[in-house]
């Protein structure tokens, strides 16, 4: 029997060689930088108020969270337990029973509707995908993964889905279940697709196999704070649910969480010796720092907090649309919403602030971290872009 301590049995790791000093400069001087490009963040649904400095000393660990976080796994150091509170909070908030659902945390939305798609096109793999235009990029490019067959569907200008044109497709294809990818808050207008119509669609239609799947990126952390939410959750029956923990909640690294009816799960679950537990999840080593953040999250604003924190969004988002107004430009954002979308001011403006232009619109997105500051800045910018002369040609 080894009597050693763990500091003893340790005590021989080589330590790292240190940073040169040119390299040490050049991250100092990248943080300078950082601190410039951060006074112009405005355009992305990713909050930017944080500060876990909590979890520093575990950098010094290799955590990696392989494998299903319901299981033991060989590979102890892991953060499993952490990541279990993490997802029976978006479990309760997200209205999903806890014993028919299961979940974990991804490296982002994208992979959370990539998970969501596998498991619905295991379950029907003759399915077809439908989604609409104002989609996020990622969906064209999952389905192209999965190699399952898909169709665009035509969107509103105020980017929901155009329920006609999604109930015509759905008649020419009826021999087929379909498989829908709905926006809970789309990337430029935060427009949500009515879940109650689309299942409404289904019944007219006589419609018995079906799955949904909700892109939540942003909004899936801020409906659960409203006092009159739009249908969103398992309760408005949803099958699979993808949410970025970057957006509202705020991460230094990119991370999410993906939830699904655990009994469309336990189809694609595979035991694997070599790590000593269930392979549920896309990839296999997983970031296990993530997980943490989030709880950490959790602990610190808890559900008042978030509640809070939403309804300062929100006072923001009209703050901005009222000074929008005030220089002449129309400014508008979905109930419930906090992405201002107004029209696409000129190169400079996008090159001055981080603003995703898309077609004729851009948008804000009015994230604790956005001031009131910045806000009278951007329009005072954008106010001097549209209302500039148009040149002509002599
Ligand atoms: C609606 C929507 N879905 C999915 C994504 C992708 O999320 P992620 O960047 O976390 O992969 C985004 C990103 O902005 C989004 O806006």
């Amino acid at each position: 029997m080894n009597l050693l301590t763990p500091a003893q049995l340790l005590a021989a790791v080589p330590p790292m060689p240190p940073l040169p000093a040119a390299a040490a400069a050049r991250i100092a001087g990248f943080l300078t930088e950082l601190e410039r490009q951060a006074s112009t963040f405005v355009g992305y649904p990713c909050s930017q108020d944080f500060d876990y400095a909590e979890i520093l000393p575990l950098l010094r660990f290799s955590l990696n969270n392989v494998g299903d976080p319901f299981g033991e796994s060989i590979y102890r150091e892991n953060t499993f337990a952490f990541e279990r509170e993490v997802i029976a909070f978006f479990q309760k908030h997200l209205r999903a029973p806890a014993g028919e659902t299961w979940g974990y945390t991804t490296a982002g939305g994208t992979e959370g509707n990539l998970y969501g798609l596998y498991l619905a096109r295991e379950l029907y793999p003759d399915g077809m995908v439908y989604y609409s235009e104002h989609t996020h990029y990622s969906a064209a490019k999952i389905v192209r993964v999965l190699g399952a067959r898909s169709i665009m569907i035509r969107g509103g200008a105020d980017g929901e889905i155009d329920y006609d044109d999604l109930r015509e497709t759905l008649k020419i294809h009826r021999d087929v279940p379909p498989i829908i990818l709905a926006n809970i808050g789309t990337t430029m207008h935060g427009a949500i697709d009515d879940l109650g119509k689309i299942r409404a669609l289904f019944k007219d239609l006589a419609i018995t196999r079906s799955y949904i799947h909700a892109d939540a990126a942003l909004s899936g952390m801020i409906l659960p704070w409203v006092a009159d939410p739009q249908l969103f959750g398992f309760d408005a029956g949803v099958d699979s649910i993808s949410v970025s923990g970057h957006k509202f909640i705020g991460s230094p690294m990119p991370c999410g969480v993906a939830l699904a009816r655990r009994c469309y799960v336990d189809r694609v679950a595979r035991s694997v010796e070599y790590v000593g537990c269930m392979d549920t999840t896309i990839a296999g080593s997983r970031n296990a720092l993530s997980p943490l953040i989030l709880w950490s999250a959790l602990q610190r604003r808890g559900e008042a907090g978030f509640r809070q924190r939403a309804a300062d969004c929100f006072a923001l988002a009209d703050y901005a649309i009222g000074r929008f107004q005030a220089a002449g430009i129309h400014a508008w954002r979905h109930r419930n919403s906090i992405t201002v979308v107004f029209p696409r001011p000129g190169a400079e403006v996008l090159a001055r602030w981080q603003i995703a232009p898309s077609h004729d619109i851009a948008h804000i997105i009015t994230l604790p971290h956005v001031t009131r500051a910045m806000i009278d800045a951007v329009v005072a910018d954008v106010a001097a872009s549209l209302n500039q002369p148009e040149v002509t040609a002599p």
